[in-house]
């Protein structure tokens, strides 16, 4: 079975024969060792021959040592060198089998499906891009369709045609953002409702929502910049009733929640009567002021070519953040601008 079994010319010639029968035993034990080894094609098949071979116990190398006690000093020398050759040949011979077999089952060994997975971090929309989506889709359940304008508007639409004449302290160079040209960043979505008018004939209903602009120092409810909706619908015979019926429907679905909508004289060029909206929950011990409101006014409904005899309307224009503050208990609007992740995922 093993040709070293055989007398081998590698033994020099004056080796005693059992000094010689030792160490082609040594051969033979080499020789089916790395064979041993070769075949495995298992982690399982690779420990068997380790143990077979190299087995600390009962070992096959383990008693091919045991022999060097039976040889004279000069055989002990021969053998011995011998040894401790094949000793390090079979190592080799494992740890070479040991990393194939490793390396073809690869992945799939150090695969465990029974471990927990590593879930993908999703990102999600912002807060109040989410507020802005679902007004939209609430508003469009009440029939009115979106129209979007310009962030950087002419003096014009954000003040004229709204009946802000050029002394009303509204245009004040120091409460806007005016630029080198003239024109401005629109400090109300207002704007809005006459870029519609103009461009199509009653009946109108329609929301806006956008960036608006205005130069407040920061602080916990205010920014320079923040989100409104604007609401606008003419048509034959609207009134007061219907804007206060809009807006507690609408609030009660966003907000999810029994609202009290409460109106308070004010004033504002472009609506007649004009009035601040406040609202008040079920629970709730005090009022909210959620934005502003009115009949429009009909300079403006004439200035866009409406008849104010035919038409009338209402217009609302509510602050997007305090809406979306009120709804998920945010105290502090300037949160929303902070991109901290830690904010963010809540929502
Ligand atoms: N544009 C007004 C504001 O920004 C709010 C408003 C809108 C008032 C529509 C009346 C009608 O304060």
């Amino acid at each position: 079975m093993c040709e070293a079994r055989q007398p081998m010319s590698a033994s020099p010639p004056e080796t005693a024969p059992e000094v010689s029968q030792a160490l082609d035993d040594l051969r033979c034990l080499e020789m089916e060792g790395r064979a041993a080894f070769e075949a495995a094609a298992t982690p399982e098949a690779v420990e068997a021959a380790r143990v077979d071979f190299l087995g600390m116990k009962s070992g096959r190398l383990k008693s091919a040592q045991a022999r060097l006690k039976e040889l004279n000093p000069a055989g002990k020398r021969i053998y011995g060198q011998a040894f401790n050759e094949t000793k390090a040949a079979l190592e080799q011979a494992h740890e070479a089998a040991r990393l194939r077999v490793s390396s073809q089952r690869g992945v799939a060994s150090r695969l465990d499906v029974t471990l927990p997975g590593t879930a993908p971090r999703l990102g999600h929309r912002h807060p109040l891009t989410q507020t802005i989506e679902e007004l939209i889709d609430l508003f469009a359940r009440f029939g009115f369709s979106l129209a979007l304008g310009p962030e950087v508007e002419d003096v014009f639409h954000n003040f004229e045609a709204l009946n802000i004449p050029e002394t009303h302290p509204a245009r004040d160079p120091s409460d806007n953002f005016y630029l080198n040209t003239g024109a401005l960043l629109r400090s109300q979505t207002s704007t809005v409702q006459i870029r519609v008018m103009e461009a199509q004939r009653p009946p109108v209903r329609i929301i806006s929502l956008g960036r608006v602009y205005r130069p407040d120092e920061m602080d916990q409810t205010h920014s320079f910049m923040f989100h409104q909706i604007e609401g606008l619908m003419v048509d034959r015979g609207v009134t007061m009733a219907d804007l206060k019926t809009v807006l507690r429907m609408f609030c009660s679905a966003y907000l999810g929640e029994e609202v009290t909508i409460r109106f308070r004289p004010s004033f504002f060029p472009f609506t007649e009567p004009s009035v601040e909206v406040d609202m008040k929950w079920i629970g709730g011990d005090h009022w909210v002021e959620m934005g502003g409101a009115g009949m429009v006014d009909p300079n403006v409904l004439r200035a866009v070519g409406y008849d104010p005899e035919q038409v009338t309307g209402f217009a609302f224009g509510l602050g997007i953040e305090r809406l979306c503050m009120r709804r998920h208990q945010i105290d502090d609007i300037r949160l929303f601008y902070q991109n901290d992740a830690r904010f963010l995922r809540q929502f």
